[in-house]
């Protein structure tokens, strides 16, 4: 079986182009390297080009024969998302179209898509699961539920199945340690804490400590990117057996604080961490914790590591090797 990962090159498509190689699926990666890094596509073959390049697109689909496609290339700062929504409504919306107009073309008809927690907006629930309302708050989250709704149309229209799965706090890094999170500019909690701690930046601000929450600081739900990886080759194996269209909220289940993220990582790192509290960031519900029961029950899906410390511990030893790596040069 032969998979195209359209954003390959990025934090979750690389591991996954790692996981369908150990996997001994054949892989295409198709990455503009606008945020994506080649030296991160470890596996397969590699394209660099831009999913909204309609040509592009054509040519590959009929130079080669996919079984299936899995769609990492959006932009997800929810911030920038807000502050200049044609970037966000131009890549994420309108090149997935020209993307799914040329899978339809060719007739490659299985897609497994990147969405996000972001869809659901203000949590109405303490646990988030498939039924709750959608409605997102801000740009990037509309996005992602407008791709939703498209596929939801394609597959009543064109027969073009999709498993639409929503992240929570992806997290982590590969445990061999080959790959990791490197966005520049970072800016997701796990990352800059360990930072912090490596002593590459002087502290972690704290986004608000008024939260109605016990230690009034947020609570996110931390998945290892693995883990968001096993789910996406379990969606796409049920796809290829013939499963309809659904769609998967995926996390742990388990709520922590800003406060127990930067605690955990003392404890993994050893290091004191310096802490500024700041205001609220804008934007931020006070906890998006996931019910993750359909996944487990549909797919067959169990987290491997769904320990924090684990979460922590290896995207520390990213750090570590990333630091060393900048001392070299
Ligand atoms: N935070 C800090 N200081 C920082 C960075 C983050 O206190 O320097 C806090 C945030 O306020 C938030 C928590 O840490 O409470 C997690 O923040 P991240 O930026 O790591 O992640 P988000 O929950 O904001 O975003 C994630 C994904 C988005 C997705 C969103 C869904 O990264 O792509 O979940 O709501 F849209």
């Amino acid at each position: 079986m032969h998979v195209l990962v359209v954003g390959g090159a990025g934090y979750i498509g690389s591991h996954m182009v790692k996981r369908l190689g150990a996997a001994g699926l054949e892989t295409t990666t198709l990455d503009n390297l606008s945020s994506g890094w080649r030296n991160a596509v470890t596996f397969g073959e590699f394209i660099k080009g831009d999913l909204g390049d309609r040509d592009l697109l054509n040519d590959l689909f009929r130079s080669e024969k996919f079984d299936g496609v899995m769609h990492f290339a959006a932009h997800m700062e929810v911030l920038e998302s807000v502050e200049n929504p044609a970037k966000y409504y131009a890549n994420n919306v309108s090149n997935t179209l020209t993307l799914l107009d040329a899978m339809r073309a060719h007739g490659v008809n299985r897609l497994v898509f990147s969405s996000s927690a972001a869809i659901f907006g203000e949590p109405r629930r303490p646990r988030i699961d498939e039924n709750h309302a959608r409605a997102p708050i801000n740009p990037y989250g509309r996005t992602k539920l407008m791709v939703e709704e498209i596929l939801r149309d394609y597959d009543a229209a064109y027969g073009l199945k999709s498993m639409r799965l929503r992240y929570f706090n992806a997290a982590g890094a590969d445990p061999d340690g080959e790959i990791g999170e490197s966005h520049e500019p970072e800016t997701h909690l796990i990352p800059l804490v360990l930072r912090a701690a490596s002593g590459r930046r002087g502290n972690i601000t704290v986004f608000g400590e008024d939260y109605d929450t016990p230690d009034g600081t947020c609570i996110r739900d931390y998945i290892h990117v693995n883990d968001l990886c096993d789910a996406h080759l379990l969606a796409l194996r049920a796809l290829w057996n013939g499963d309809p269209s659904a769609a998967y909220n995926l996390g742990n289940g388990n709520g922590f604080s800003v406060r127990e993220v930067i605690d955990a990582a003392e404890a993994v790192t050893g290091a004191g961490i310096p802490v500024a509290y700041g205001p609220r960031r804008k934007g931020d519900p006070a906890r998006l914790v996931s019910d993750s029961t359909r996944a487990r029950v549909e797919l067959g899906w169990d987290p491997r590591h769904p320990e924090l410390e684990t979460i922590v511990s290896h995207a520390w030893q990213w750090e570590l090797k990333t630091l060393a790596e900048q001392d070299l040069t």
